[in-house]
């Protein structure tokens, strides 16, 4: 057998809930095209989704069954790729807490997404040790599996580059064990949701991965358009209308361009249009619905799934705990 020349690539999401179309095109595309390329392990995140819903902790593990159901449904392929739960490896808490010891406090204070959060999200408790660390232990999901690239969106971009200081600073301490993982900044495009404000769970304004036809039709015919087309006869502007978020990411260039030049001299109205994107994401989301039919049906497929990639995930992550703490003089 030939060795394994591939880089390694690392990412993850928080178990928060279902996944919507926001997740399909600003992450998930992207994570089943590099699975074909790079040797990719994707991590449930439970303990994040534990730093700022711990009084929630009964949901977190039913969440991660949705993200996994979501993730195989839209193609994630466990053949291809490392599908694991954070928090049944247990490795990461022993590397999270030993990096701890070398990451000065003024590191996390100045990262940008902990002020915003505690400022942001005020009906949860962020003013824990554990939400202070949560770059900590997402540095730890990284250089675990040595992962020599994360893809991530631009509001994780700071927490990538803090990894990379930390594995300077353990290098230098302790021995060269880990590479300095790149960034490959992954474009997320802005998506409406239903209420014209930008798609998001917490706002309920989401279209899910694994809404039903129906429900995407009747989510989307109520939205509001640019707001130029007061009549049939009032030309538009797609690009201030919140619709049109959605045919960008989900209706092809070249019918896109169309329905554009129909918006702006009049040609189509705003039924016809939103037609054409409810038409493209039903037919999008149509394998999807076919693979997730067998997951639901059959569970215990979806557990055993994810028991072979912690399996896995933890095979590497002992290799790796070895070096530390042989460098460490453990
Ligand atoms: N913090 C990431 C987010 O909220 C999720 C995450 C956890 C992650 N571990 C990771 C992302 C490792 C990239 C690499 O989206
Ligand atoms: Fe929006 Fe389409 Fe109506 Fe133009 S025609 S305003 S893009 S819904």
């Amino acid at each position: 057998m030939s060795p394994d020349v591939r880089k390694t690539i690392l990412s993850g999401m928080r178990p928060t809930g279902p996944l919507h179309l926001g997740h399909i095109a600003g992450a998930l595309r992207n994570w089943i095209k590099l699975q074909d390329v790079y040797r990719c392990y994707y991590s449930i995140a439970s303990w994040h989704a534990l730093s700022s819903e711990y009084m929630n902790s009964k949901v977190i593990k039913s969440n991660e069954f949705e993200v996994a159901v979501d993730w195989l449904s839209a193609g994630l392929d466990p053949e291809k790729c490392v599908i694991f739960r954070q928090s049944e490896v247990k490795e990461h808490a022993e590397l999270h807490l030993i990096l701890s010891m070398v990451v000065p406090l003024p590191w996390l204070e100045r990262v940008p997404t902990f002020k915003e959060m505690q400022q942001e999200i005020r009906d949860k408790d962020l003013n824990t040790y554990g939400f202070l660390g949560y770059p900590v232990l997402q540095a730890s999901d990284i250089i675990m599996y040595k992962a020599d690239a994360v893809p991530v969106g631009e509001d994780q971009a700071a927490h990538i580059e803090l990894t990379r200081e930390i594995v300077r600073r353990f290098n230098r301490t302790f021995g060269e064990i880990f590479p300095e993982p790149q960034t490959i900044l992954t474009e997320i495009p802005r998506l409406a949701g239903t209420d014209g404000r930008k798609m998001s769970k917490s706002l309920g304004n989401a279209i899910y991965i694994k809404d039903p036809p129906e429900v995407i039709r009747e989510k989307i015919l109520p939205m509001k358009t640019d707001t130029r087309r007061m009549r049939r006869t009032d030309p538009g502007e797609p690009n201030d209308c919140p619709v049109f978020t959605l045919h960008r990411a989900f209706v092809p260039q070249a019918r896109r361009d169309e329905i554009a030049h129909g918006c702006r001299t009049a040609g189509i109205g705003c039924r016809e249009c939103k037609a054409v994107v409810i038409d493209a994401l039903i037919e999008a989301l149509a394998p999807y619905r076919e693979r997730r039919a067998r997951f639901e049906r059959e569970p215990k497929l979806v557990w055993d799934i994810l028991e072979d990639g912690n399996t896995k995930a933890r095979e590497a992550a002992r290799k790796t705990m070895d070096e530390v703490r042989a460098a460490l003089g453990f």
